[in-house]
């Protein structure tokens, strides 16, 4: 059988834990070439290289090393250094006959400009997902993305639904669940082996899990602010665990909040945390306040209530089936949601179908397939 050289793209701290499935899945298949690139996005080695060690994932064959920039800026370097490998490579007579591109960041969309103009075909993971917010920047990401994929690998039926709606043809939609859950369903008997509690200080279902870094919570003072005080509050009858993203951590100390939380003695600030201590955490927490789409998901998996400070989602089903609430930046939304839990009111949620376990399995079968349930003729 001719080799198929798949050209597998991660760039942000997300993009790990939904490529690590997919290369153990791809690795059953004795003709598959994957050549692992990374963008170089996230550099930082708590928000990178922990992640490559804890998911048991190879080192990239190719970095890219783009690092942080405006978007137009961060977006042109990814796009000329990819179109730069892919070239390269077919050079070398090794030509990449597939890319794929996962979840919404800046590099998702730019490497699938990149190969979409030198005609290499291109799978996306996670695609149809739709916020419906113009103002995010993985909004426009999603819409480009899938805009010029043909094969588009679907993780909950509204992302089916939305794809529909956008006119993409039957045969390039792929309804196969959610690969991050995984990752989850795999590494969480040895997070909860983990003694990332102890170090805390924390007893299980006694704290709750903070994330933030959406530019939308983030970068105004008094967003952040306000929704600080509330979590400050709600710590006096939980601690409340802070992994802190560095934009975060960079707008604490611009604003002058930094010492401020730091000084709340219900407030466990840290630094962003590796993948297996944050299971950890989030697996055994009793509530979790979050931005993060992959936290939303994460925490339907495991029953646990997520109120998410987002005035929408691309994931409708973690609400409409799982434990997420959205109470966008408003105080009083937050405020209630934290007594609900804190008071043991809040709804109960379960897991959505094909959340599995074995979303990796599926996807290789149809990227190997050519989506056709044919074999690939790579050429
Ligand atoms: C990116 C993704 C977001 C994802 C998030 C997870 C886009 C548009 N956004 O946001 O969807 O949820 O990753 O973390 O792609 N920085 C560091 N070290 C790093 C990387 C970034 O200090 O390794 C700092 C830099 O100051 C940088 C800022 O974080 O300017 C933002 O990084 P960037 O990659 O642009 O976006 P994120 O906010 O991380």
């Amino acid at each position: 059988m001719k080799e198929l050289h798949l050209a597998c793209v991660v760039g942000a701290r997300p993009n790990f834990m939904k490529m690590a499935p997919l290369l153990r899945a791809l690795g059953a298949y004795s003709n598959v070439r994957a050549t692992l690139v990374h963008t170089g996005q996230h550099y930082d080695a708590n928000l990178s290289d922990v992640f490559f060690d804890e998911l048991g994932m190879p080192r990239p064959d190719i970095s890219l090393e783009v690092g942080s920039g405006k978007h137009g800026w961060q977006t042109g370097r990814v796009l000329e250094r990819f179109e730069e490998m892919l070239e390269k490579f077919a050079g070398a007579g090794e030509p990449v006959h597939r890319v794929i591109v996962v979840g919404d960041v800046n590099s998702t969309m730019a490497a699938t400009l990149a190969a979409v103009k030198l005609g290499v075909p291109i799978a996306h993971v996670e695609a149809g997902l739709r916020s419906f917010d113009r103002t995010m920047p993985e909004e426009i990401n999603r819409i480009v993305t899938d805009a010029l994929c043909d094969m588009l690998l679907v993780s909950e039926p509204s992302g089916m639904a939305n794809l529909h709606r956008e006119g993409h043809p039957e045969e390039h939609l792929h309804l196969v669940g959610n690969v991050m859950i995984d990752t989850l369903l795999w590494l969480l008997p040895k997070a909860k082996s983990q003694d990332t509690l102890a170090r805390l200080k924390l007893s299980p279902v006694d704290y709750g899990v903070v994330t933030l870094h959406r530019p939308s919570n983030v970068d105004r003072p008094e967003t952040l602010s306000r929704l600080l005080d509330v979590l400050i509050e709600a710590s006096g009858r939980v601690p409340l665990v802070f992994p802190v993203h560095p934009r975060t951590q960079a707008r604490l100390e611009r604003f002058g909040l930094a010492d401020h939380l730091a000084a709340a003695p219900g407030m466990v600030v840290t630094e962003p945390l590796g993948y297996l201590d944050f299971l950890a955490l989030t697996s055994q927490a009793k509530l979790v306040v979050t931005d993060s789409g992959g936290l939303q998901e994460e925490s339907t998996v495991l029953g646990i209530p997520c109120l998410t400070a987002r005035f929408n989602t691309e994931r409708p089903v973690t609400v409409e089936q799982g434990t997420s609430t959205l109470v966008g930046n408003d105080p009083e939304q937050l405020r209630a949601g934290l007594r609900a839990v804190l008071d043991g009111t809040y709804k109960r949620g379960h897991c959505p179908d094909l959340w599995d376990g074995r979303a990796a399995e599926r996807m290789a079968q149809v990227i190997v397939d050519g989506g056709t349930g044919t074999v690939t003729d790579v050429g």
